[in-house]
C-alpha cells in the first residue's frame, strides 16, 4: 500500500509508541500527539532514535516522526489513531471532533477494569469505545483494530509479530481496506476484516481474556483466526 501520515493520539504511551514504531518502519509519517506537545516532540525524537539504530535498510525507509499537541496531530494527518486510555476517551474525543471531521479514525481504546478477580470489560453506553467515537465524531469514518497486539512487543525491534491476526472492524469497506494494509505494516501479517463496527463490543473486552491467560501462562498472547485461507482472505462483501 502507499505510504501515507499518521497521527497517533496519545502517541507518548506505550501502545501509540509501540504502533508509530512499526508504522514508521513500513515509511509511514508520524505525528505523536499528547495533551503536552513538549512530551510529544521528546517521544518523537527517542523514536526516531530507535529507528536509527536499526540496519541501514531500516534506516532508509523509516518514515518521519514528529510531534505536537493532539488537536495539532489531528489536525495534520488524514489518518487518525487514537491510542488513549477509556478514561477520558469521551472528553479527548469531543475535543478532537472537528480536526478529525472526513478522516479514517482507528481505535484501539480497550475499556477494561481490573479488580480482584483480575481484568474485565466495562460496560460503555455507546457499546464500544469505538461506537462512543464514531458517535463524538460524527463527521469521521472509525474502524476498530490493533486491540489485542501487545505494546511490548510491538516496541521490540526483534519480535516477529507475522502469525498475529489485526481483527477489523468498520462500517466503511474502503477506510476497512486501507486499514488492513496498515495491519500488514505492523506486524507482516495479516488484517482480517471482522465485520461491522458494532462488533468491536466483542473485540474490545476481549483483551481482558488476553490479559488473564498472560498472567497464567507468563506470556504475551495474541489472536490468531483459523480458517483463512489465501483464497478466502479474497473475501465476499457482507
Ligand atoms: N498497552 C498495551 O499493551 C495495549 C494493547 C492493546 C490496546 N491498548 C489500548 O491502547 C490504549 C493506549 O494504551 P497505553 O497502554 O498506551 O495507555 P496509557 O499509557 O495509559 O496512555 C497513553 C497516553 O494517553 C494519554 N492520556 C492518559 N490519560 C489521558 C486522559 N485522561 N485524557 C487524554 N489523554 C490521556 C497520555 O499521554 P499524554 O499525557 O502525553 O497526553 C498517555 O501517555 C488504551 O485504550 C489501551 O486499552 C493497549
Amino acid at each position: 500500500m502507499s505510504v501515507t501520515t499518521i497521527a497517533v493520539i496519545g502517541g507518548t504511551g506505550p501502545q501509540g509508541r509501540g504502533l508509530a514504531y512499526r508504522l514508521a518502519r513500513a515509511g509511514h509519517s508520524i505525528v505523536l500527539g499528547s495533551r503536552d506537545a513538549s512530551r510529544a516532540s521528546a517521544a518523537a525524537v527517542e523514536l526516531g532514535h530507535e529507528l536509527e539504530i536499526g540496519s541501514v535498510e531500516l534506516r532508509r525507509v523509516a518514515g518521519n516522526v514528529t510531534g505536537a499537541s493532539n488537536l495539532d496531530a489531528a489536525a495534520s494527518a488524514p489518518v487518525v489513531l487514537l491510542a488513549v486510555p477509556y478514561d477520558g476517551h469521551t472528553e479527548l474525543v469531543s475535543s478532537l471532533a472537528a480536526a478529525l471531521a472526513g478522516k479514517i479514525v482507528i481505535s484501539c481504546v480497550n475499556p477494561l477494569g481490573f479488580d480482584k478477580q483480575g481484568p474485565f470489560g466495562l460496560d460503555v453506553p455507546a457499546g464500544s469505545a469505538a461506537e462512543e467515537a464514531a458517535s463524538l465524531a460524527g463527521g469521521a469514518t472509525v474502524v476498530g483494530a490493533f486491540h489485542h497486539l501487545s505494546a511490548p512487543l510491538l516496541l521490540d525491534q526483534d519480535a516477529d509479530l507475522s502469525h498475529e491476526d489485526v481483527l477489523v472492524c468498520g462500517d466503511d469497506r474502503e477506510a476497512k481496506e486501507l486499514v488492513m494494509g496498515l495491519a500488514a505494516d505492523v506486524t507482516g501479517g495479516r488484517g482480517v476484516d471482522a465485520g461491522r463496527l458494532r462488533l468491536a463490543r466483542q473485540l474490545e473486552p476481549l483483551t481482558a481474556v488476553l490479559i488473564s491467560v498472560n498472567k497464567r501462562y507468563k506470556t504475551r498472547s495474541g489472536v490468531s483466526i483459523t480458517g483463512l485461507t489465501q483464497a478466502s482472505h479474497e473475501r465476499v462483501p457482507a
